[in-house]
């Protein structure tokens, strides 16, 4: 652990706004210390973005300045008639109930409007399995992690299963020793890293409703569903690179059998009723013990930002985590999980054939063919938005053998990269234009000249470099409404936009406008710091087709700042947001979205958007989680009583340890990310 301390009292200053430094690194490996990991320049797009630039130009405002054009104009897709126009039945469903955004603020604890309550379902170390004693925080050992809720709650699924209980999916991300060890305790540094991997991973736990109406809690242990998966749980490996030489360590032969998930950011619940879920930030879990990683692959290994320095440390007591020792099991991270919450006999899979990079998430539609399409980001600066349409169709019936070979649509199918371009009539004062989805392996044929499907598949990052894709800034969650079929992407943030990441179109912004706290002033800073929700519609509303629109929706940030943009809604009357991460909807087709390091002063929260109707982009903010936390997994339950959010790492901060973290909550002593819900009442 003394290998990070230096990094950690690095005092040169915030990382992401106001994302510490503690959370960079143990979250994605300070992937931003690093170099960024896509070196390509995609020359065509420069000649976009020169031209989108001329075009602000000539409108009146340059790229960074054109949000203070756009809202004086009006806009064309408020005007547009609305898709589902909002209902309003006061009070009644979380999707048209009026509330009083919650201002910003640095509160440690949930706030929720007035009228609304919120309860705490289930926290870091609590038994998901029988027999396990309750939590302790000086007694953790990794036999109880491995029976216990994990660690860093991020990626939520609530599936109905009977009208008073559910099954509860939650990924558990990442761990961070100074936070989860009291620094007198006795643990010695690899037990430590026992429990730290033992605490990764996946959830299932079953809910029944509480007292109140809205209200859920962990019902008994002994049943059905309860599951852990951990970093020593088998995961089948299926798809075309399944087996292939790459996926083969001295552990397993094959290729075909993966001991453990991790990184498992957001997630996604297919038609079939199955879960996805997105390894993301694998990399900073291996080492190479010779000091320099195997040349055979440095290649892939610098895409992904694979380094030999030790940053967890974990190859020491793994050695499939040393890549001197394993240089394959690099390979075997880096994919979409599918787990069936259903069945716990079900052994998970990671799918291949959905490409292996620094995946968010996954969530799938069916196309107006019937065809599964996944739509997928890769979190990462200047990294790329990912389609799947699937060979097969998907099976309607709701008999377990439909379900069977529904399982097996994401084996089979062709992968797409998208490309966003200015092609679109210049009428709009949004930021809009045509997109492409191009093509890079289909499971029997690779498009990617002199690579192979399973190279395609396993090294996806560099195939998708040689067909110009548009890098973009932190694709996190990419997520069909299910009301008007548009796709959403929320774009966390890039501060090397402008720089490393020339602009164009679709990635507008060379400056934006921050601020360090609460009430003090707005001031510029470069890249995009605030985020952009992109909205995308499939043409014909075809999800199969590789041709669509789309456009900025929400320009985030501060509604004084002249870059910000909200879908033409006036911006008096929203609440500022930024970092924009998850998203969901309800069945009204509001877009929820929560954020990931506000950098306008505040704690992170989740806003309600209507995409549609007078009050399309009226930014709402719904609830604020405590210090040092990220809003994740919202869920907005189907009978619409009842949010779910997943509050992750509250209390880290650069130099917090578990004696001084910057929040409490929910303990009063020492934080414990915590799944909550909000309702009425
Ligand atoms: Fe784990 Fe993409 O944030
Ligand atoms: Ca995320
Ligand atoms: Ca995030």
């Amino acid at each position: 652990m003394t290998t990070y301390l230096p990094l950690l009292s690095d005092p040169t200053g915030p990382r992401h706004g106001s994302r510490s430094r503690m959370t960079c690194h143990y979250r994605c490996g300070d992937a931003c210390d690093k170099p960024l990991p896509n070196t390509t320049d995609n020359p065509e797009f420069s000649d976009i973005a020169t031209r989108a630039i001329a075009r602000r130009a000539v409108l009146g405002g340059a790229a960074a300045g054109a949000g203070a054009l756009v809202l004086g104009l009006p806009s064309p897709a408020a005007a547009a008639p609305a898709a589902a126009p909002a209902q309003r039945r006061a009070g009644a469903t979380m999707g048209t109930v009026r509330f009083s955004p919650v201002p910003p603020n640095v509160r440690d604890r949930v706030t929720v409007p007035a009228g609304f309550r919120s309860d705490i379902v289930i926290s870091w170390g609590d038994p998901i399995l029988p027999g396990t004693p309750a939590f302790d925080v000086d007694a953790q050992t990794p036999a109880r992690a491995r029976r216990q809720f994990g660690y860093n709650n991020d990626f939520l699924a609530v599936l109905p299963l009977r009208r008073d209980t559910a099954v509860m999916f939650s990924n558990h991300e990442y761990t961070n020793p100074e936070l989860m060890f009291p620094s007198d305790g006795d643990y010695d540094e690899d037990t430590k890293k026992r429990i730290e991997m033992a605490s990764h991973g996946l959830s299932v736990v079953k809910l029944r409703r509480g007292g109140r109406a809205g209200s859920w809690k962990v019902a008994g242990l002994d049943n059905p569903y309860n599951r852990r998966f951990h970093t020593s749980t088998p995961f089948r490996v299926d798809g075309p690179a399944a087996g292939t030489r790459r996926m083969r360590t001295s552990a397993d032969p094959q290729g075909r059998t993966v001991l453990g998930t991790l990184n498992n950011c957001s997630g996604g619940v297919t038609p079939w009723g199955t879960v996805l879920s997105g390894e993301e930030n694998i990399d900073q879990y291996f080492e190479a013990s010779e000091g320099t990683l195997p040349a055979e692959y440095a290649a892939s290994y610098a895409r992904y930002g694979f380094q030999a320095e030790a940053e967890r440390g974990w190859g020491s007591i793994d050695p499939r985590f040393d890549l001197s020792e394993e240089p394959h099991e690099a390979f075997r991270f880096g994919w979409i999980v599918e787990v069936d919450p259903f069945d716990k006999k079900s052994t998970p899979r990671k799918h291949t054939m959905l490409g292996r990079f620094k995946h968010e998430g996954a969530n799938v539609v069916v196309s107006d063919s019937g065809h599964a399409v996944a739509y997928m980001g890769d979190d990462e600066k200047g990294e790329y938005l990912y389609k799947f349409v699937s060979a097969d169709r998907v099976r309607t019936a709701r008999t377990a053998k439909a379900k069977r070979q529904n399982m097996r649509l994401l084996t089979r199918g062709t992968l797409y990269v998208g490309r966003l371009t200015d092609e679109a009539p210049d009428l709009a004062p949004e930021y809009d234009g045509v997109g492409r989805w191009v093509p890079l392996c289909s499971d029997t044929e690779s498009f990617v000249e002199g690579m192979s499907v399973a190279d395609v598949l396993i090294d996806t990052r560099l195939a998708a470099d040689k067909v110009a894709p548009t890098r973009m800034d932190r694709p996190e969650d990419v997520d069909v409404n299910p009301v008007n079929g548009r796709v959403y992407a929320c774009l966390t943030n890039n501060d090397e936009r402008g720089s490393t990441d020339p602009v164009d179109e679709a990635n507008p912004l060379a400056e934006s406008m921050v601020r360090d706290s609460l009430g003090s002033e707005l001031e510029p800073a470069n890249g995009n710091r605030n985020g952009y929700v992109l909205e995308m519609v499939a043409r014909n509303g075809d999800h199969d087709r590789p041709v669509f629109d789309w456009r900025l929706m929400l320009v985030c940030g501060d509604p004084d700042a002249p870059e910000t943009y909200f879908a033409g809604y006036d911006p008096d009357e929203v609440s500022p947001i930024s970092c924009p991460d998850n998203v969901a909807f309800d069945v009204e087709g509001n877009l929820w979205v929560s954020t990931d390091g506000n950098k306008l002063g505040s704690n992170d929260g989740l806003f309600r958007v209507p995409t549609a109707g007078a009050r399309r982009g009226q930014v709402l903010q719904f609830l604020t989680v405590p210090p040092g936390a990220e809003t994740c997994g919202p869920v907005i339950t189907r009978d619409q009583k009842t949010v779910f959010v997943a509050v992750q790492h509250p209390g880290e901060d650069d130099g917090a340890t578990f004696e001084t973290p910057i929040s409490t909550w929910p303990t009063g002593t020492f934080p414990r990310p915590s799944v909550v819900t909000a309702y009425q009442g």
